[in-house]
């Protein structure tokens, strides 16, 4: 656990960089730090492994102040990824990795061992990188080798300045998406800055937001953050299209979901015509006894369509995939990026095999408008 206890810090020129700061992180969880250029981000950051020095205040981990800790013990068992890439340019990608390790005197073949480990850990095929040099990367890779670095020695403590930075849209989604998933396995306590409120929602257990010279304006979830600005400042600094961030923190309620009637394959076309008749509906879904949706069927046939349905025939016969799923699990995100790929106006939810219901653009803006608290949204119409 990293805690900031009334921390300040005033450079030279009297300037505050960072003011009267109380923030804690709780062991395994990942708090993005946002806020403009100048904000202070950096400083937070590096006062965890003291390349800062509060001016006022304390920074606890695990509960002991780490102005009595040994500094080089301290940075051991921290793990830095500086903004930029930041490797040592006239090292190996190997090297540049073991750095740590070799600091702690581990074994040669321990040290191969685990470099060879972390950069399979970050994507990246050790046969083809180890001996390449810093200049023979992509930004991308480049900032995977500056992830493997920073947990070559695994420490409890992360801290991250900007490490997708540098690279493109694309690729930075995707390393966002490996970071959690690494982060999943790992639980190491993180302290990740960025720009990008995207990113911060993607990544973050938590946000803290600071404004111009170090003031904490907001520290919460992500959804909070997005459903509940607590200041002019983090309105503004989140921006307009938060209802649509919001979709990304969003989960999917069973109670959201509409329930069109359900017919099993075995359902003649005339037991089917009835059941939609009665629910006022065209289509219902076909969905086996076992729960699993099979597909769905319009009994009544298109109006002017190629084929009459044959009112004693079985269902079965007449009914058409339903391509638009997603896990019960998903985000509301998920699902309208599901629904907008396949052109669809349901999208069948899932938990596991079975069928549980299915989103449909006015659930999916009834969804986003109950995350919120009832405040209309400008999202879908
Ligand atoms: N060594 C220093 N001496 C004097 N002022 C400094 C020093 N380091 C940083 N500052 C000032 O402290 C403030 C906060 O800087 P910091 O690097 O923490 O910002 P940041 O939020 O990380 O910005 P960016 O998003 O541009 O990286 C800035 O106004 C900066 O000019
Ligand atoms: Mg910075």
């Amino acid at each position: 656990m990293i805690r900031f206890e009334s921390v300040s810090k005033r450079y030279d020129s009297g300037a505050y960089a960072v003011q009267d700061l109380d923030l804690q992180i709780n062991a395994g969880e990942l708090c993005v730090l946002v806020g403009p250029s100048g904000g202070g981000k950096t400083t937070v950051l590096r006062m965890v492994n003291r390349l800062v020095e509060p001016t006022i205040g304390r920074v606890l981990v695990d509960g002991r102040d780490i102005a009595t800790l040994d500094r080089v013990e301290l940075r051991r068992r921290t793990g830095y990824v500086i903004q930029q890439p930041g490797l040592f340019p006239h090292l190996k990608v190997a090297d540049n990795v073991a750095s740590v390790p070799n600091l702690l005197g581990w074994d040669r073949a321990r040290v191969r061992a685990r470099v060879g480990e972390l950069l399979e850990l970050v994507g990246l095929d050790p046969a083809i990188y180890a001996g390449r040099y810093p200049h023979q990367l992509s930004g991308g890779q480049a900032q995977r080798v500056g992830v493997a670095r920073a947990l070559a020695g695994d420490p409890p403590v992360l801290l991250m300045d900007e490490p997708f930075g540098a690279v493109d849209p694309i690729a930075r989604e995707r390393l966002q998406q490996e970071f959690l998933r690494l982060q999943a396995q790992l639980h190491k306590t993180v302290i990740l800055v960025t720009h990008d409120v995207d990113e911060a929602v993607t990544m973050g257990d938590r946000i803290a937001v600071l404004s111009q010279a170090g003031v904490l304006q907001q520290y919460d979830t992500p959804a909070e953050l997005l459903g509940h600005p607590a200041t002019p400042f983090v309105a503004d600094f989140i921006g307009a299209d938060r209802g649509l961030r919001r979709l990304a923190v969003t989960p999917i309620e069973v109670t959201d979901l509409y329930t069109p009637p359900v017919v099993g394959p075995r359902t003649t076309v005339d037991a089917a015509l009835a059941a939609v008749k009665a629910e006022g509906t065209r289509w219902a879904l076909v969905v086996s006894d076992e729960g699993r949706l099979l597909g769905w069927v319009d009994p009544a046939g298109p109006p002017d369509g190629p084929r009459q349905r044959d009112g004693a025939q079985t269902v079965a016969l007449y009914m058409r995939p339903l391509t638009a799923r997603v896990g019960l699990d998903c985000s509301l995100k998920v699902a309208f990026a599901e629904m907008l790929q396949n052109d669809a106006a349901w999208v069948a939810v899932l938990d596991g095999d079975r069928y549980v219901g299915v989103l449909t653009p006015d659930t999916l803006h009834a969804a986003l408008r109950r995350s919120v608290g009832g405040e209309p949204v400008q999202v879908i119409s």
